[in-house]
């Protein structure tokens, strides 16, 4: 096979950024994070989509016309939803896809894990053990908020790895009072400090009975980003000293944990397996423990949140970790 790298994601096939990958380029990168080819978030049809299906726009033809001009016969596309979405319309526009699941907030609908995901956690986790520290010392609530989007993935496992005390999630809309006692019974125990994890999608009872304007509107008035809403709305409810601290993109950088790597390492090598039978219009995934695919359908336009049932939730409760719940 010749394997033609593309620079930037969708954006490199648009403008034709593009070269001949060698073995050499291939060299050092299993311990890399981040990608040797760059990327975007240019999202070709997302103009089009909603719009009307007889629109083929600019973005979507230039794609297309690269990989005709290029002789491809497969685009092999790693990402999130939004890379494997787009992957699927290409799919369904007459080119070959296979698609990779990766991404740090483990949220592809049709996989049980997603590459990245494992080295985020370590990294969430390193910092609330880090954070124990000045809370302890200082008697203080520190909010961390993690990555995620819309699914509470990180968070609810960094959470658990790192002891969290509350715990908050997009899929379960927390009580700011429930929290208060919470944080309150901790106090009269005798433990003075507290962790609150909450997911950068986490949302107040309140807010999620908003519709989405108000909803922006209100986020927009109370602070740019949930942990520092939370922290204003625990010191308002507790009286308690309460700091924020917005992990961000550390989250996405460094060198990929081993389990991340062997998980790509078995997910790359199944990709290119489905490439030499030429079974395109699929993702790689894991399912059930074993390396599988799924068609391209079963991820695109979709979010695999927290299911309620889901057993690392009951964990977390066990564990005596307020969820944001009465
Ligand atoms: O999808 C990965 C992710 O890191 C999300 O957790 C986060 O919401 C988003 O990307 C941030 O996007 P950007 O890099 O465009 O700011």
């Amino acid at each position: 096979m010749t394997i033609v790298g593309i620079s930037d994601g969708f954006r490199g096939v648009i403008e034709e950024n593009v070269r001949i990958l060698q073995p050499e380029d291939f060299s050092g990168i299993l311990t890399r994070g981040g990608t040797i080819l760059g990327t975007s978030r240019e999202k070709p049809f997302k103009s089009e989509i909603g719009h009307s299906d007889d629109i083929v726009g600019e973005k979507v033809t230039a794609v297309k016309k690269t990989y005709h001009k290029l002789g491809l016969d497969c685009l092999v596309v790693l990402g999130g939803n939004g890379t494997n979405t787009t992957g699927y319309h290409f799919a369904q526009e007459g080119l070959n896809v296979i698609g990779l699941p990766k991404t740090i907030d483990n949220d592809i609908v049709g996989t049980d894990r997603t590459f990245g995901f494992h080295s985020a956690l370590a990294i969430g986790t390193e910092a609330i053990d880090r954070l124990h520290s000045t809370a302890q010392s200082h008697n203080r609530v520190i909010v961390i908020e993690l990555m995620g989007h819309k699914a509470g993935w990180l968070a609810l496992y960094a959470g658990v790895a790192g002891g969290g005390d509350v715990i908050l999630l997009p899929e379960i809309p927390y009580n700011i009072k429930a929290i208060g006692h919470h944080l309150e019974e901790r106090a009269k125990s005798g433990k003075s400090f507290s962790i609150v994890v909450a997911a950068e999608g986490a949302l107040s009872i309140k807010e999620a009975d908003m519709d989405k304007r108000d909803r922006k509107k209100y986020r927009a008035e109370n602070g740019p980003s949930v942990a520092y809403r939370i922290a204003r709305e625990i010191h308002e409810e507790t009286g308690m000293e309460t700091r924020a601290t917005v992990l961000g993109y550390v989250q996405r950088g460094g060198i990929p944990s081993a389990s991340d790597r062997v998980f790509a390492t078995s997910l790359g090598t199944a990709a290119a397996d489905l490439l030499a039978k030429g079974e395109y219009g699929r993702m790689v995934a894991l399912r059930g423990g074993r390396i599988d695919s799924v068609d391209l359908s079963v991820p695109a336009g979709h979010v695999r949140t927290i299911p309620a049932d889901h057993y690392m939730i009951d964990t977390a409760i066990a564990v005596g970790t307020c969820m944001g719940m009465d």
